[in-house]
């Protein structure tokens, strides 16, 4: 038996049984033959507004128009649903890449609060539903370069940080902004293990934070946030190691210091503050060259070379003009 949207249920004949990859790949052909491009740029923007349309329809929908933003929409392949949300770093929830997908069932994503707070002239704290309208929702497609080599590329829901930064005034002694993320031990397992510092915290100079990139993420391909990608907000900062994207944020402070966040000091030497993907910057243990994309690997699939910035170097290159990348990784 299977559901079909316009028949109601009925009994498949084999050449009816299609795999959902397949179904969307075809749709998106149909869509592009649609439109008359054969190729290049058109069949790029075809096959985002086919994604637009793709709904996994397994949580409630979040759409999000096309961004306008430079460098918010790449031509890349989006990385398959299942593996968006079954390949995970999340260690509130365990340090296995399945461990969240599995235990973040107990995560209660509402009611849900984010206190915004310290050096500005109106710190407030905002109900989920407050910062849900707070601006219109965006579909921005970025890629997404994890520290430890592997990368996706995921259509996230959301609007640029900066929209909030500006409605809370920060003052002059806002130097940089904190993440402060959820730590309950009742919700999240893994905060009883003593892997991290509880809470995660993750940090971002001012500017950066402004930075139109920047992106306040409520959803993916056009749903809320499964809870094991951060629900309910999060950031994504698509030019720095997937890290530096905290999850599940329930604080975000302004302050004149540089945060220590999390994976400062769990290992400084190996990560720090700045963390921008930096093909010629080597981790300590391994090189940062090249990366797997995930979906791609087949015994024989050739690794990927990482770009500077992870390929926003025309977009925020100009943030670190004059730093040394070396001392400041
Ligand atoms: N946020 C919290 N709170 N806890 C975490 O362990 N892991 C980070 C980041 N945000 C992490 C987190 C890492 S290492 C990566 S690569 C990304 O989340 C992964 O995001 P994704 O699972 O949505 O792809």
């Amino acid at each position: 038996m299977h559901f079909h949207p316009d028949r109601g249920f009925a009994h498949p004949v084999a050449s009816e049984i299609t795999p959902r990859a397949v179904y969307e790949e075809r749709r998106t052909l149909l869509k592009r033959i649609a439109l008359g491009a054969a190729g290049g740029a058109l069949a790029g923007w075809a096959a985002r507004d086919a994604l637009a349309q793709a709904r996994p329809g397994r949580l409630a929908p979040l759409p999000g128009a096309r961004s306008g933003v430079a460098g918010a929409l790449t031509m890349e392949k989006p990385t398959a649903y299942d593996d968006v949300t079954g390949y995970n770093n999340f260690y509130e929830f365990g340090t296995d890449k399945s461990d969240p997908a599995r235990h973040a069932g107990t995560l209660k994503p509402r009611p849900w609060t984010v206190a915004v707070e310290g050096a500005v002239a109106k710190p407030k704290v905002y109900d989920l539903d407050e910062l849900l309208k707070l601006a219109p929702m965006e579909e921005r497609l970025y890629r997404l370069r994890c520290v430890e080599g592997w990368s996706m590329v995921i259509p996230w829901v959301g609007y640029s940080l900066a929209e909030l930064i500006r409605r809370v005034e920060p003052t002059g002694n806002a130097k940089y902004v904190e993440f402060v993320t959820l730590a309950d031990k009742t919700q999240m397992p893994g905060v009883r293990s003593s892997v991290l510092d509880w809470p995660y915290v993750e940090g971002l100079r001012l500017d950066e934070a402004m930075h139109p990139l920047a992106l306040l993420t409520f959803g993916l391909y056009g749903e809320v946030l499964p809870n094991q990608n951060g629900a309910p907000v999060r950031m994504v900062v698509p030019w720095k190691y997937g890290f530096k994207s905290g999850k599940s944020i329930v604080k975000i402070r302004f302050v004149e210091k540089e945060p220590r966040t999390a994976w400062v000091k769990a290992a400084a030497q190996e990560y720090g503050f700045y963390s921008n993907v930096n093909p010629n910057v080597d981790h300590p243990r391994w090189s940062q060259a090249t990366e797997r994309r995930i979906g791609e690997d087949g015994l024989f699939q050739k690794k990927r070379p990482t770009l500077m910035f992870n390929g926003y170097e025309a977009q925020v290159g100009q943030l670190y003009a004059g730093m040394d990348l070396k001392k400041h990784y």
